[in-house]
């Protein structure tokens, strides 16, 4: 098993780039066959999902243009209730279809977060795109509609995944190893 050292933490290799691209592929699909005909907005959520964001927009063949949000809610390996705006949704959304494009979603708050600021600038339909899924740690109730992996509640860096901002670059993603 390929083992990588990100700062003081171990991890070991998790899902490979071709997996990956499978995944990929997969939620483009979906969105080609979903969207056709809406030109979406992907709006994408800063820093994580910058790679998968960059991967999804090259697969997709309809229409669509893309903006960023950036959050901050995690702290090392945990995931904090505090989640502060650093730069928030400035486009007009009014009668737009919106994608929000995240990189994983794990307790569901930054999530949640944003599909509040977006509900109040009145689009025509939101939807959820997310490269990883953890069910065992979210705690919300609303709807994940694209998925393109489920994974256990591990700690996962890689694909634009980081460990106190290190480990973004690895083309494969790795877990941690306890
Ligand atoms: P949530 O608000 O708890 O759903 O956390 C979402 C954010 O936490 C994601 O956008 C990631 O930036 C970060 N995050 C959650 N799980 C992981 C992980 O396993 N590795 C790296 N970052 C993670």
């Amino acid at each position: 098993m390929t083992k990588v050292q990100v700062r003081e933490l171990v991890f070991e290799k998790f899902i490979s780039r071709e997996e990956i691209d499978v995944a990929v592929q997969k939620v483009a699909d979906a969105i080609n066959r979903d969207f056709e005909g809406k030109n979406p907005l992907l709006l994408a959520i800063l820093n994580g999902a910058f790679i998968f964001a960059s991967d999804l927009m090259r697969k997709i063949t309809i229409p669509c243009e893309i903006s960023f949000v950036k959050f901050a809610s995690y702290s090392g390996t945990q995931s904090t209730s505090n989640i502060k705006e650093l730069i928030g949704v400035d486009e007009d959304l009014k009668g737009r279809y919106v994608i929000i494009v995240e990189d994983i979603v794990d307790t569901g708050l930054t999530m949640e977060k944003l599909l509040q600021d977006i509900d109040l600038k009145k689009p025509a339909g939101v939807k959820v795109a997310c490269f990883c899924f953890k069910p065992e740690a979210f705690q919300k109730d609303y709807s994940i509609d694209y998925i393109g992996l489920t994974i256990p509640n591990d700690f996962i860096v890689g694909y634009g995944l980081d460990y106190d901002g290190y480990g973004r670059n690895l083309p494969d993603i790795y877990k941690i190893v306890k």
